[in-house]
């Protein structure tokens, strides 16, 4: 593979060819990337599934620990390159956490003023994660006003709203340039089942599945796309309907996914199938997956599990043999006092242990798993 080339800073450049502060930013962000590792695709061995292949890409081993290292990265380049950061701009965020960590990663690494606007409820070490790398948080208590709260901000400091709900979807590379889909698909060249039959992920900004679905259509792969959504969200509610409008009162409990309503990053048209999971279930397969891994997932990376669980158990009764692949999106670390504190989960009512009991009946001994969620294929039509 040819070493990626991008200009450096080059002082012997006549300066009418530069661009000063930005040259230098865009070049120390890809100077970063050129330095940052690939994440892992694990496979999760399980014997009672013969025939069927589970992958996870490890997202939580970005140096800010979530995918969302690869949208700050992509938001931050977008951004310089469309003139709406110089230097000195303070760059604010509307997020549930995972991207303002990130953000506040790059800011810093460019030397502009950070500020997150973060739901109250968020977890204290997001928070000190943001500070560390130079942040403000910036917390209010519902979390539907967080848009308005972001731009406000923004105009105060006359500085950048970055609006990852709007803009993830476009400033990501959806036809290659090592996207997570083309990352998930050169990993797997030397594997049995190369194209996975399915590929799932979570909604937060709906950016990830949007890029997902794009490549592989671009690429004409036959793998097709489930968006695993959340209890409290909006965004399974859009795609049964055909109706972005829908909205949802309650934030959502799982953090980094499922929105109040269906952000414009959401592309519905290249989702093939949503599946709602609830709340419970999405923590009863992060306890089963943290036990298979011997290290803690986040609860998002249980509901996209959950997800994979259910397409795993149809490949099953139906004899199909093949391979699926969904994200590790963060590690459990980072939810400690909550998804896995018993006390957190009695106050918000969330018992996880029926579904537990039917996920590790499932992957232990392959039996038929029985769960009473929401499901749903492309509506017609689109
Ligand atoms: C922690 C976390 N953040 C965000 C997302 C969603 O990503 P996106 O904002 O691209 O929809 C996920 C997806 O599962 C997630 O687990």
């Amino acid at each position: 593979m040819n070493p990626p080339t991008f200009f450096r800073p080059d002082e012997s450049r006549p300066p009418r060819y530069r661009r000063g502060w930005v040259d230098d930013a865009v070049a120390a962000i890809e100077a970063d990337q050129c330095r940052t590792a690939d994440t892992h695709l694990i496979r999760l061995i399980v014997p009672a599934l013969a025939g069927i292949d589970i992958y996870l890409k490890d997202e939580s081993t970005h140096p800010t620990g979530s995918l969302k290292h690869r949208l700050a990265r992509s938001l931050f380049l977008y951004a310089l390159c469309n003139g709406h950061i110089r230097e000195g701009t303070p760059v604010v965020e509307a997020s549930s956490g995972s991207t303002a960590v990130s953000e506040a990663y790059f800011a810093q690494m460019i030397g502009v003023p950070f500020y997150a606007v973060m739901p109250r409820t968020t977890s204290a070490e997001k928070i000190a994660a943001i500070t560390h790398y130079g942040g403000n948080c910036h917390l209010i208590d519902d979390g539907r006003f967080l848009y308005a709260e972001a731009a406000a901000l923004a105009a105060r400091l006359g500085g950048h709203y970055m609006d990852q709900f709007t803009f993830a979807e476009r400033a990501t590379d959806w036809r290659g340039n090592n996207n997570i889909a083309e990352s998930i698909f050169t990993q797997l060249q030397g594997e049995r089942c190369p194209i996975p039959d399915w590929i799932v992920m979570g909604a937060g900004t709906g950016g990830t599945s949007a890029t997902m679905g794009r490549y592989l259509r671009y690429r004409c792969y036959p793998t097709r796309l489930c968006v695993a959504d959340v209890e409290h969200s909006a965004f399974f509610d859009a795609f049964c309907k055909g109706d972005s409008a829908q909205t949802c009162d309650r934030p959502s409990l799982i953090e980094g996914v499922g929105r109040p309503r269906c952000e414009p990053s959401f592309v519905p048209g290249v989702v093939d199938r949503m599946m709602k999971v609830p709340d419970a279930a999405s923590i009863a397969a992060m306890n089963v997956l943290t036990r298979r891994l011997r290290r803690p997932v986040g609860g998002s990376t249980g509901t996209n599990f959950l997800a994979l669980c259910r397409l795993a158990a149809e490949m099953r009764q139906g004899g199909v043999a093949g391979s699926l692949v969904t994200l590790i999106c963060d590690s459990g670390e980072r939810y400690r006092q909550t998804y896995y504190e018993p006390q957190w989960l009695a106050a918000c009512a969330l018992d996880p242990t029926p579904y537990e009991a039917a996920l590790t009946a499932f992957l232990d001994s392959g039996a038929p798993l029985q769960l009473d969620i929401a499901d749903a294929g492309q509506p017609q039509g689109r």
